[in-house]
């Protein structure tokens, strides 16, 4: 009789701790699953006072080489080389209106409306849909440097990313590019530490200096999404 008791609470036990991992796997689960869905509409066109951020095209190839693309005082802290031709950027082009297909892309011209052409691009570069957070990159022309232009199109496309469904929004430079941190800070973002030899660009290896703003404090500092 005993060993029948003792059997009946085993098996007791064993449906308690299958029913406890059933949970704990469920909550796991509810966990791993993004409380809301990113909404992927893409490189949307958006309007600020001075900027219309679009879709590149191929036909921009001479603005994009002739206005950033072929400066190495641009490509400087970045990863990729001065282009060589405007063939070359055409190429490029080619490649990246094919990606506009995937609603997860998010790849913007800034173009100055005074001058009706882009000036540089700023892009959603590294992004993570279970996590939604999304790592941004920007550049533009030297001849458009400190007027305030990336500042106005960095906190455009933040609040764009928030309203697509993003949690976080983050960036880095190198320590030896701080103005491109300055961009950051007057959009709201938080310095959250360097790392070491984290990244790699046309000076070699670099530290990384990393700020990133959460939906939640955007909407703290009154802004509506
Ligand atoms: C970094 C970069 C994006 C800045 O764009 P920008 O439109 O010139 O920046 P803003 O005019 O919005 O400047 C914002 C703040 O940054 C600082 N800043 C920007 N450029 C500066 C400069 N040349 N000298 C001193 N401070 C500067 C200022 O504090 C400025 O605010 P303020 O003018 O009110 O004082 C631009 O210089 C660039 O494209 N550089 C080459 C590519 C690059 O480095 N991209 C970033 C890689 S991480």
């Amino acid at each position: 009789m005993n060993r029948i008791v003792r059997s009946l609470a085993w098996v007791a036990a064993g449906a308690a701790a299958g029913v406890a991992w059933a949970k704990l796997t469920k909550r796991k689960q509810d966990a791993g699953t993004a409380p809301q869905a990113l909404r992927h509409s893409g490189t949307r066109t958006i309007e600020t006072d001075r900027l219309i951020l679009r879709r590149f095209k191929v036909e921009d190839a001479g603005a994009m080489y002739h206005n950033w693309a072929s400066d190495p005082e641009v490509t400087r802290f970045l990863t990729w080389q001065p282009h060589v031709s405007v063939e070359a950027t055409a190429e490029l082009l080619e490649d990246w209106e094919g990606r506009y297909e995937n609603g997860a892309c998010y790849n913007w011209a800034i173009v100055l409306k005074e001058l009706g052409e882009p000036i540089g691009s700023i892009s959603v570069v590294d992004q993570n849909d279970t996590l939604r957070k999304a790592h941004v990159g920007y550049c533009i022309g030297k001849k458009w440097w400190r007027q305030g232009i990336m500042t106005e199109a960095l906190a455009a496309v933040i609040k764009f990313l928030f309203r697509e469904g993003y949690q976080r929004i983050d960036s880095r430079h190198d320590p030896n590019n701080p103005h491109s941190g300055e961009v950051m800070k007057k959009c709201g973002m938080k310095y959250e530490g360097t790392l070491r030899n984290y990244d790699w660009n046309n000076q070699g290896y670099c530290d990384a200096c990393f700020y990133s703003i959460l939906a939640e404090e955007y909407q703290e500092g009154g802004h509506c999404l």
